[in-house]
This record gives structure tokens, sequence and C-alpha cells, in this order.
């Protein structure tokens, strides 16, 4: 007989008991629930709700069962649907009666809705621990490589020559706010739900400020029909991992363009990529793919989280045992990356001189001559319309923007002097942008300090 058996004559169905668990998923919440369960009978036992001795005795028997469940000594059972009817349980069978008190005051609404603020709030402790890790390897990339130069892109065509450092540090920007977002979510899932009851509080005088200081939680929930119907806090939550996914998911886009032939530019280390079971040659940059490709997934899980929820009536609706598998979907998704991704980055290595060739195009340059026109006193939209008219020149003359005379540049440039011809070097053209923000080699090299102390 389940434990809300009372009402019932007759046994539930076997196709329904096996449709509505939720243990084969929810058991990795143990911790926390027992966490909650040792937490919640101490304040029982505290405002006199239950004896001393029961709650002692409840907390023993709770660390037993968590280590006959650390160690694979635990029988779960469909029939007992979830983790915390699973743990209610073994309590009730060594304890009898005293068993029994643990769940005053208590639903397994707010027990839920308790079980996953603590996961979510460990979890985002660890990944952002790992996303630190990936900013070490990015930076560390930058760190070795603060010389080279490569072409940055704008719709994917060659724009102005660039630092490889500047390009790895944007990436380390962005992980940054995704940290960010996470420390902010943190805040609202650090808040304590339980005693909301199943919907409507309790009317035993519990003391909900004694469990929310047990557990390190910063606040208790104000409305407990809020507190068991809502799962922004998680939705928040898959919405910070999906933004942290599609950042991963562009730098892959970079690193798989970077690793073709036509670009050339990286060489990743073997022992991150797999070969082709028919093509001999290949090498594939498996990890950038399918982590792009597993974006896809946390994105999944984010929409089915929304859509869960949009329509559910308050308060707490069984609909909402879905969101954990979703939730932990996502969670899972995010770390497989992080456990891959850095490795993978610390040890790519560079083919700078192909980089700087690509580089090396004087039309790279064509901004900085319009630029130096600007100098010179030229309105800007004149300066570029001349130097795109010399760029055409070029184009139609067949000829090398960097091997004209400054006669022939003088006809669509007639301002130029003799240090235009100068002017298509990458290495001072990137030397040139010492502006704040920008991808000089001094700049550039103090972000880098800047982020190798703060990573420290
Ligand atoms: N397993 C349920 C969930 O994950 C726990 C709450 C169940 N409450 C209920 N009244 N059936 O949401």
């Amino acid at each position: 007989m389940a434990l809300w058996g009372g009402r019932f004559s007759t046994a539930t169905d076997s196709e329904l008991t096996a449709f509505s668990e939720s243990v084969s998923f929810d058991k990795r919440l143990y911790k926390f629930d027992i966490l909650g369960s040792k937490a919640h009978s101490a304040m029982l036992a505290a405002a006199g709700i239950i004896p001393f001795e029961t709650a002692e005795k409840i907390d023993m028997e709770l660390s037993e069962i968590e280590k006959r469940i650390d160690s694979g000594d635990f029988k779960f059972t469909s029939e007992l649907e979830d983790i915390h009817m699973h743990i209610e349980n073994a309590l009730i069978e060594k304890l009898g009666n005293e068993g029994a008190r643990v769940h005053t005051a208590r639903s397994r609404n707010d027990q839920v809705a308790l079980d996953i603020r603590l996961y979510l709030r460990e979890e985002i402790t660890q990944i952002s621990a790992m996303i630190k890790d990936m900013q070490r390897a990015l930076t560390g990339q930058a760190d070795a490589n603060d010389k080279v130069i490569m072409p940055g892109f704008t719709h994917l065509q060659h724009a102005q020559p660039v630092l490889f450092a500047h390009h790895m540090l944007a990436y380390v920007e962005m992980l940054q706010r995704d940290i960010e977002r996470l420390g902010d979510c943190r805040k609202r899932i650090n808040v304590m739900p339980l005693g909301s009851g199943a919907l409507a509080g309790t009317t035993l005088p519990i003391n909900r400020e004694f469990v929310r200081e047990k557990l390190g939680f910063d606040a208790i929930t104000a409305n407990s029909m809020d507190a068991v119907a809502d799962r922004d806090f998680a939705i928040e939550l898959l919405s910070a991992l999906s933004i942290f996914a599609m950042h991963i998911s562009r730098l892959s886009e970079d690193i798989i363009l970077w690793c073709s032939q036509e670009y050339n530019f990286i060489e990743l280390a073997d022992a991150f990529c797999t070969g082709s079971s028919l093509m001999p040659q290949k090498k594939n940059p498996d990890i950038a793919e399918l982590s792009r490709g597993k974006t896809a997934r946390v994105y999944g899980s984010l929409m089915a989280l929304l859509t869960l929820c949009k329509g559910l009536p308050l308060t707490y609706n069984r609909d909402l045992q879905e969101d954990k598998e979703q939730i932990f979907d996502a969670i899972d998704t995010v770390k497989k990356i992080l456990r891959v991704y850095p490795p993978m980055i610390a040890t790519l290595s560079l083919k700078a001189e192909n980089m700087l060739k690509a580089a090396s195009d004087p039309a790279l340059m064509a901004t900085d001559l319009a630029e130096r026109l600007v100098e010179l006193g030229v309105p800007f939209r004149n300066a570029h319309h001349r130097v795109g008219a010399f760029v055409k020149w070029c184009r139609d003359n067949n000829q090398a923007l960097n091997k004209v005379s400054l006669a022939e540049m003088r006809i669509s440039i007639p301002e130029a002097t003799p240090d235009f011809l100068e002017l298509f070097s990458p290495e001072s053209s990137v030397a040139k942008r010492e502006v704040p923000g920008g991808t000089g080699f001094k700049t550039v090299r103090a972000s880098i300090d800047l982020w190798i102390k703060r990573l420290d």
C-alpha cells in the first residue's frame, strides 16, 4: 500500500505505477532530500511538535539510509513513486511510529521544491568553477600566443587584422557574463520553500527561519502558493545554461572552421579528435561538433520547461514532475561539454604563419588608409569613398593595393602622402589599435595579465 493509500480501496493499476513513477530519475536528489528532512525534523523538535529523542533517531536513521543509497544497498521500486516516499518509507520501516512523524507539517510539494533548490545551488557552484577552467584554457592560449595576428571576420569575410589572443579573450569575456548570470540566478534559487505545505502552509507552529538558517538559505519564500507552484528559478537557470551553450557553440564553429583545409589556422591534438571509418586521412573536430550539437539539447530543455509551466493553474500540478529530467539533462550536458572542452583548447596548436598570411592581404588595411585621411582632415565619409574608389581602381587594373605607385594611388586619393604606401603591414595596423578594448599589442597584453590575475 502506498503511503497515501488511506482513502483508496483497490490497488493502483500497474501501468499507472510505471507511468507515474519518478524515482528512476529523481533518486539523484537523495542527499538533498535527506539534508532537508534532517533540518525539518530538528525544527519540529525545537518547536515542540515532535519529541527530541524522535528527531535524534530520525537523524541517525537518515544517515544510515544515506549510506545504504551511497553503497547501492537500497531497493528502489516504482510502487513508492519518488525519492521522497522511498526515504520516508525506509524511515518508517526502521523506526515505526517515530519515523511516521517526519512528514509532519510538510508536503512532497514543498519538499520537492526544497530538494531542487538545494540541488541547483550545488550544481551552480560546480558549473561556475568548470566555466572558470574553460576561461583559464582560453587565457592560456592567449598568453602563449600574444603576438599572433590573424584576420578578424565580419560576414565570414576577411575584415581587419586582429590578435588571435584578442579573439580568445572575447570568449573569456562572454564566459564571465555566463558565470555572473549563474550567480545572479543563484540569488533567486537560494530561497527556502519548506513550510509551504501542499499549498496553504500549516496549522502547526513551525519555525521556518530555523530551517532556513540550518540549510544556509538567504531568505524564506514569502507566499506558500508561489513556493510550490513556480519553477521560474529553474527556467532562469536553463536559460543561463542555454546562453552559455550558445557561446560554446559559436566557439565550436570557429574551431571547426579554423581546422578546415580552407582556413588551416590551427591543429587540434590527436587525443581530442577522431578519425573516419572509411577515409583514412580524416581527423575530425568532434568535440566542437558535438558541443555545437548538444547545444540543441539544452535549448530543448529550456523550451520544454517553459512549455510545461505555461498552462498550469496555481498551485502544484503533477505536470511539474516532468521538470526534473529536463533540468538534469541540461546540467549533465553542460558538464559533459565542460569536461572535454578546456583540455581540447589547452592542447590546440596554432599555424601562426597561415594566420598571418591570411591577415596580410593589403585590402584588410583599407580602413587604416581611410583613418589616415581623417588625420589629414578629410571627413570620414569622403575618406571612405576615396579608399573605396582606390580598391576598385586596383581591382579594375589587376593591381595589389600595396604594389601601386603614389601617383596611381593619387588618382583615387588625391591627398595621399608617401607614408600611405607603408600602411599595408598587418603588424603596424594592429600596433596602432591601442584604444581601450582594442586589439593593440599592449592593450591585449594588459587584458591577458588582468585575466591571469583574476582567474588565479
Ligand atoms: N514526485 C513529485 C514531483 O516531482 C513530488 C510531488 C508529488 N506531489 C503529489 N501531490 N503527488 O513533483
